[in-house]
């Protein structure tokens, strides 16, 4: 049985436990498309911390949530998933999917045995964030969308909306507001999926509590309600330049409001992946 690991520096590998096989061919495939990622991102113009491969990761990680399916390839729509966010690294546009598409194509010949599997794996990624008449709605490229949806859900999808639109100038109290109404926009997007039902219910939780905090930042930016000390979030994010492996160091402070320590320690621990009953 292997598993998953993943280096950032001056960390200790992170174990990704839930990602592991027995079949070493499907870890042999994974590993080379994160070496791939790897080498892509390397020197691209841009940088996203919230588009790591612990994003990749989660989704992989998520993919027990959608149902059994004989009509979907999971060796495509893995990859896809390790590749689909390569745009990010080289546009700053909101919709990246085919920069992805386009920068990962000459490469994927060493993932991917024939060119068929190739034009499906870029098609899947560049319909990505297409929510409203995507150019493809295959099983694997619905998937993709489902589960990079999700990725917007939870502590760690509220940090990942406020690290996209803070790199693209947006500021407060318009940042807060933008996300909360992209994240609606997500969940619209998934609502006719066909979840199992107990895990349509971790959706929503996980949903709800992006909402929540994206509400209360949105709340004391405009100076309404009960001030819980969030806004110091979106410091401590600038502070540790958007990196939450770091969060850590930032923990053992006295001067975080309760609600920051709640929402920081959940976050760390999304991150870290611990072994908890929910998968999102
Ligand atoms: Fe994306
Ligand atoms: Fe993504």
């Amino acid at each position: 049985m292997t598993s998953l690991q993943v280096h950032y520096p001056g960390r200790k590998p992170l174990t990704f436990r839930r990602i592991q096989a027995a079949d070493s061919e499907r870890m042999a495939r994974l590993n080379a498309a994160f070496r791939l990622f790897d080498h892509l991102i390397r020197f691209a113009p841009y940088s996203s911390k919230s588009h790591l491969k612990d994003h990749a990761l989660r989704l992989l990680n998520n993919a027990g949530l959608l149902p059994h399916s004989r009509e979907r390839d999971n060796r495509i729509l893995e990859i896809a998933i390790v590749l689909h966010d390569v745009g990010v690294f080289y546009s700053q546009a909101a919709d990246h999917g085919a920069v992805s598409a386009q920068t990962i194509r000459g490469y994927l010949s060493d993932l991917s045995p024939g060119p068929a599997e190739r034009d499906r794996i870029c098609s899947i990624i560049r319909s990505h964030h297409q929510y409203v008449n995507p150019s493809d709605n295959s099983e694997e490229a619905i998937a993709l969308r489902v589960l990079d949806c999700l990725d917007a859900f939870g502590e760690v999808g509220a940090y990942r909306f406020l690290e996209v639109y803070h790199r693209r100038g947006i500021r407060p109290p318009v940042i807060f507001e933008k996300a909360r109404q992209s994240l609606g926009k997500r969940m619209e997007s998934i609502l006719n999926f066909p979840f199992r039902g107990r895990d349509f219910e971790f959706v929503k939780q996980a949903y709800n509590r992006a909402d929540q905090v994206l509400g209360q930042l949105a709340k004391e930016a405009r100076g309404e309600g009960e001030n819980l000390g969030a806004l110091q979030i979106l410091d401590w994010f600038l502070g540790i330049n958007w990196d939450i492996s770091q969060i850590p160091r930032i923990l053992w402070r006295h001067d975080l409001s309760e609600f920051s320590v709640d929402y920081l320690l959940a976050l760390n621990s999304s991150f870290q992946d611990l072994v908890s009953p929910e998968r999102i």
